[in-house]
């Protein structure tokens, strides 16, 4: 049995590794700043491209906006110039306003690429062009036709036609040319993303398949350490049953015709505590002190416990004086539950007529108040060797009748419905 006892779980349980955080905790950032940086550059990526493709598309339609209106502008100055008509100056101030927004808005987009001088020198050309064509309309307006003609195609003109559209060609392609650097470089920017994903993914994979290992191993280590300990459990608990029930043996040889009363008082005072819904410790509890309640009858005379006829006053005293030897021997002893203070208090009644202390109501402990039940039903109902048995009825008519005096109500009310409804009965 020592072996049992040698076997130190608490002991052996600081050699068990560590789980092992720091390897989860890098492994998962690592995994997570990936995963996140991947996201981040699928997403930055998808609002570049979403954005260059409606920049270049906005180019080319402003583009192709812009020289159209300058075509109905030129033509409708040249036509006003060649017909006369001045209806063509009607059309030309129509559209005018339109081909200023158009600018205006290649001039925005300009500036988003710093390319305000560029536009700015188409803005200048168109400028000076509106400037010319508005003389030629004013000298259409005069009848001098002849003169706006020349005006329109003179070689200050074309040499302005010619700056305004270098300007628009050299905006378009500086746009473009910005739009195809900055793609290139985001499609650099998605090579990386790409290699440093597909160099990471099997450097994860493998870490995530030795923190997985690890994390199994200490699984199993905890597991393992976990049924030394229970295994320790157990043997403990046998060991006190067996010494328990030891004592117990010694007792009722020194009183023979009380020979199974504990067990008896034990396995009553247990089943009340389970009927009264008590926490399992607790009736452990309970079923150890019950085993050993009488344990103090053994500094007490065997002549005198087994005498036949009726005690003495000094008998009777030296009997009662059982509950403080056995506190005395079992107060020193460190079980997880007051055994002792049990012990002591199982001949107490719960309205102070009892022994030693004559203590009532909440000062005497739950589980002494059951076991003074139990050991008066089990006494009661069996035989002694100064009188017969006097029956089960009887003693469950005692307590029944001392209910809320001597004895504790609800634990009455518990014993009462084991024995009416629940069918216990106690073995002899
Ligand atoms: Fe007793």
């Amino acid at each position: 049995m020592e072996g049992a006892f040698m076997a130190e779980p608490s002991e052996r349980s600081s050699a068990v590794r560590s789980f092992p955080v720091a390897a989860v905790t890098v492994v998962l950032a690592l995994t997570l700043g990936l995963l996140g940086g991947l996201v981040w550059y699928v997403l930055d990526s998808y609002r570049y491209f979403k954005t260059t493709h409606h920049c270049f598309l906005q180019v080319r339609e402003l583009t192709g906006r812009i020289v159209h209106l300058d075509e109905i502008l030129t033509m409708s100055a040249r036509m006003a110039a060649t017909t006369g008509d001045l209806r063509w100056e009607e059309r030309y101030r129509h559209h005018e306003p339109q081909l200023d927004a158009a600018i205006k808005e290649m001039y925005v987009l300009g500036e988003q690429f710093a390319l305000q001088a560029k536009t700015a020198k188409t803005d200048k050309a168109n400028a000076n062009l509106v400037a010319m064509e508005s003389r030629a309309f004013d000298l259409v307006r005069r009848g001098q036709l002849k003169d706006a003609a020349s005006v329109l195609s003179g070689a200050e003109y074309e040499k302005q036609k010619e700056l305004y559209r270098l300007g628009i060609e050299e905006t378009t392609a500086a746009i473009n040319e910005r739009l195809r650097r900055d793609y290139e470089s985001q499609n650099q920017k998605v090579r990386i993303a790409v290699v440093s994903v597909v160099v990471a993914a099997p450097l994860l994979v493998f870490s995530w398949v030795v923190v997985i290992r690890l994390a199994r191993r200490y699984n199993a280590e905890r597991r393992k350490i976990e049924k030394e300990r229970e295994q320790g459990v157990e043997r403990l608990r046998k060991a006190l049953g067996a010494t328990i029930r030891a004592i117990a043996h010694l007792v009722e040889t020194r009183d023979p015709c009380t020979a199974g009363h504990q067990k008896r008082v034990s396995d009553l005072a247990r089943s009340i505590a389970t009927e009264m819904g008590l926490e399992s410790g607790r009736i452990e509890g309970l079923r150890i002190a019950g085993m050993i309640h009488n344990l103090g009858k053994i500094v007490v005379p065997a002549e005198i416990l087994s005498k036949p006829t009726k005690l003495t006053d000094i008998e009777f005293s030296l009997i009662r004086n059982h509950v403080q030897a056995g506190y005395d021997i079992l107060k020193d002893t460190e079980f997880p539950w007051p055994v002792a203070r049990m012990v002591f208090e199982h001949h107490e009644r719960a309205d102070g007529s009892g022994y030693p202390e004559k203590i009532s109501g909440r000062e005497v402990l739950m589980e002494s108040k059951i076991l003074t039940v139990a050991d008066v039903v089990e006494a009661m109902a069996s035989h002694r060797p100064y009188r017969p048995g006097l029956g089960l009825a009887a003693a469950l008519d005692e307590i029944a009748k001392n209910k809320g005096g001597l004895y504790e109500p609800d634990v009455v009310d518990a014993c009462l419905k084991l024995f009416s409804e629940k069918g216990y009965r106690m073995a002899y």
